[in-house]
């Protein structure tokens, strides 16, 4: 039997909504035929999920584990009761559908990372093995379905599965870096020194070309240094990206006085719209990255201003977003050995 492609086939409750949103979801194994059954091997949670459960738990291992089993029961899913969020998987692909032989690029037996959220994928955990708090990831004996709309990465076979994970989490920033930046442009990256700044600085630096400029806004001088060194961007400047104008005039001062053609907000904090849209040149474009942005904030904003820019929500999700980012770690020796060092 054939399921709705989207997984609407799976949803408890309520009725009618797409499985995310969903309080329940069935989670039973035995799969549709468009379906995909994965032997999951570890979770990695989402860290705003990971970190309020942890709290939650008082740092306790066994009562973290006692709340994702309890979670995981309750709704099929690994869905952050308070947060909402969830995070990746990976496993071994067990089983593909019949409908779906043939269609697709994977085989029985192939290693994956999940890049659609836990939020929507039915989960069946048998035993928690073990929790790594320093990143945010739970090994476990269970079973996972991914849908026909499902994205997947298949794990390369050149790099540590942690170290690919660790870049595939933010996939989509890199990856659209590549798409909106051409040659010869102005490029601003806000919270350039953190996990998705950093593939955006580089992606940039790269599409730019020897007549662009990349400026990197960070928060630490030591930063500054770190993204100088690795030769990420041709400019970085501490500023506060709470402060819109702090932000603006240091934008200027890198830019010989000039508004930006685009700047890519990778921060994790609120209240950073201004501080994007303001660098801006009118026809220019802002990418918020950032799950902290509020969509109000930055439309009444940039009109309160009056300011013609393009501004792009964040799809975590852009095409070959994970060929794109893995490719990263493989060209860029001082990408790989900061990520070795910083998020395994
Ligand atoms: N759209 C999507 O699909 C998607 C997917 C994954 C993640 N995200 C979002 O992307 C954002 C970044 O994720 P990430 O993993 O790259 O985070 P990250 O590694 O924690 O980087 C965030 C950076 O922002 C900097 N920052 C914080 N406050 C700042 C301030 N006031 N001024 C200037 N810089 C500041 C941090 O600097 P310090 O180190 O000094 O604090 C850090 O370098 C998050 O909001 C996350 O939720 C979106």
């Amino acid at each position: 039997m054939k399921g709705c492609k989207y997984g609407t086939h799976r949803v408890i409750e309520p009725a009618g909504v797409l499985p995310q949103p969903a309080s329940k979801i069935n989670n039973d194994m035995n799969i549709y035929d468009n379906e995909i059954l994965i032997d999951v091997s570890a979770l990695n949670i989402d860290s705003a999920s990971f970190t309020q459960i942890e709290e939650a738990a008082g740092h306790d291992v066994e009562k973290i584990k006692e709340m994702i089993l309890s979670i995981v029961a309750e709704k099929g899913k690994m869905q952050n009761p308070v947060t909402g969020s969830g995070g990746m998987l990976i496993g071994t692909i067990e089983k593909i559908g019949s409908d779906l032989d043939g269609k697709i690029d994977l085989k029985v037996g192939d290693r994956i990372a999940t890049l659609v959220s836990l939020s929507l994928t039915p989960l069946k955990i048998e035993k928690i093995l073990d929790v790594k708090p320093d990143i945010d990831r739970v090994e476990i004996k269970g079973k996972a379905i991914l849908f026909e709309s499902g994205i997947y990465a298949v794990l390369p076979k050149d790099m540590s599965e942690n170290l690919a994970l660790a870049a595939l989490d933010v996939a989509g920033a890199p990856a659209q870096a590549a798409k909106l930046v051409k040659p010869g442009e102005s490029v601003v990256i806000l919270g350039a020194a953190g996990k998705s700044g950093m593939m955006c600085c580089y992606e940039a630096k790269k599409r730019v070309g020897p007549t662009g400029n990349v400026i990197g806004i960070v928060r630490k001088e030591s930063d500054i240094k770190k993204l100088m060194d690795a030769g990420f961007v041709h400019k970085a400047v501490v500023a506060s990206a709470q402060m819109p104008v702090e932000v603006l005039n240091a934008v200027l001062a890198a830019n010989d006085g000039k508004e930006v053609d685009i700047v890519i907000n990778c921060v994790n904090i609120e209240n950073t719209e201004m501080s994007s849209i303001l660098p801006v040149r009118d026809g220019g474009t802002v990418y918020f990255f950032s799950m902290a942005t509020s969509f109000t904030k930055a439309a009444l904003g940039a009109e309160g201003v009056g300011k013609d820019v393009n501004m792009i929500i964040g799809n975590g999700y852009t095409k070959d977003h994970a060929a794109i980012t893995l490719e990263e770690l493989r060209e860029s020796k001082e990408l790989r050995e900061i990520f070795e060092k910083q998020y395994m």
